[in-house]
């Protein structure tokens, strides 16, 4: 495939299953406490809510009293400066960072998410920069961002190192960013994907890693997802964010308890010792959080 065929193929398969945090992506379902399903009207206001609620819950151990992602977002540092993200889905992070003062410019591949997060700002009455564009070539001066962040995007194109180069190219001398990225060394991927997927059901046979990686990295056996490819944490620290300073790695897995439920059923992550879920989770979680400086 081309370079611009493997674009129009992420761009359309990411419009098409749109980041809804609905039973899938694109999905509008959502289940309430009592188990009852509840559709909701895709970009209404109600939808931002719901959606919005799920994404909170997912990220539970990140939010603090100075905000969602409070934990790994320095909102007041950056109050008033320039702040990208790259792949912003529906919004919901940017909403965030323009809610807590920070200039925004947001920036997403698919067009539903460009019109998404137009209407959640025009929505919520805040003001933002959101701009259709691709992570590989960034339509930005160089040097014009205080701070860029992406959450769970760059991996899903071919050539993250030139996606990182643009970050780096755009990001002030001294500016710092943050970017998670999927972890390859990671139970989902190493154990659901290659191991139960891969060898026990054969898929390896007929697909290869990136193939695997992509069917179920994202939107979990509905076929077309045209890449998914997570890192570790050597590759991050050594070859993607070289030309940075102060690289540092964090495993977030949120994903982790429910895996340990599913080697030993009766919700054996409850019964474990926080202190060792935890542990899991810091070595085995399936989103690695890297953040670093540009030099000065
Ligand atoms: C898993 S979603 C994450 C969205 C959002 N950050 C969130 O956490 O809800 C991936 C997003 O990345 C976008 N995307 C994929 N490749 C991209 C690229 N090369 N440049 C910009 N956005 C991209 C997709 O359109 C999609 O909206």
């Amino acid at each position: 495939m081309s370079d611009q065929d493997v674009k129009s193929a992420v761009r359309d398969w990411w419009a098409d299953n749109p980041m809804t945090y609905g039973q899938e992506h694109g999905v509008t379902d959502y289940v309430d406490p009592d188990g009852t399903v509840r559709k909701v009207e895709f970009g209404s206001r109600e939808f931002f809510e719901t959606a919005d609620k799920t994404f909170f819950q997912w990220n539970l151990p990140l939010h603090n009293d100075k905000g969602t992602f409070g934990k790994i977002f320095d909102y007041e540092k950056f109050r008033g400066k320039n702040v990208l993200e790259v792949g912003c889905g529906m919004g919901y992070m940017a909403m965030n960072w323009a809610q807590q003062g920070a200039k925004v410019t947001a920036l997403d591949l698919n067009p539903v998410a460009i019109v998404q997060t137009t209407s959640r700002f025009k929505a919520f009455d805040l003001p933002g920069e959101i701009i259709e564009g691709d992570g590989r070539s960034l339509p930005f001066e160089d040097n014009k961002f205080a701070h860029v962040y992406s959450w769970g995007v760059l991996h899903h194109s071919p050539n993250i190192e030139s996606s990182l180069a643009e970050v780096f190219r755009v990001v002030e001398p001294g500016g710092t960013v943050g970017v998670m990225l999927y972890n390859r060394n990671s139970f989902l991927f190493r154990y659901i994907v290659q191991y139960l997927e891969g060898i026990v059901n054969l898929e390896h046979r007929v697909l290869s890693p990136l193939e695997m990686g992509s069917r179920y990295g994202d939107g979990d056996r509905r076929e077309g997802n045209p890449h998914t490819w997570p890192v570790t944490i050597k590759e991050a620290k050594e070859e993607l964010f070289a030309q940075f300073e102060d690289i540092n790695v964090e495993v977030f897995g949120t994903d982790v308890a429910g895996i340990v439920d599913h080697f030993f059923p009766l919700l054996a992550s409850r019964l474990m010792p926080k202190p060792l879920l935890n542990a899991l989770i810091r070595r085995w979680g399936w989103s690695l959080w890297i953040t670093a400086r540009k030099p000065k």
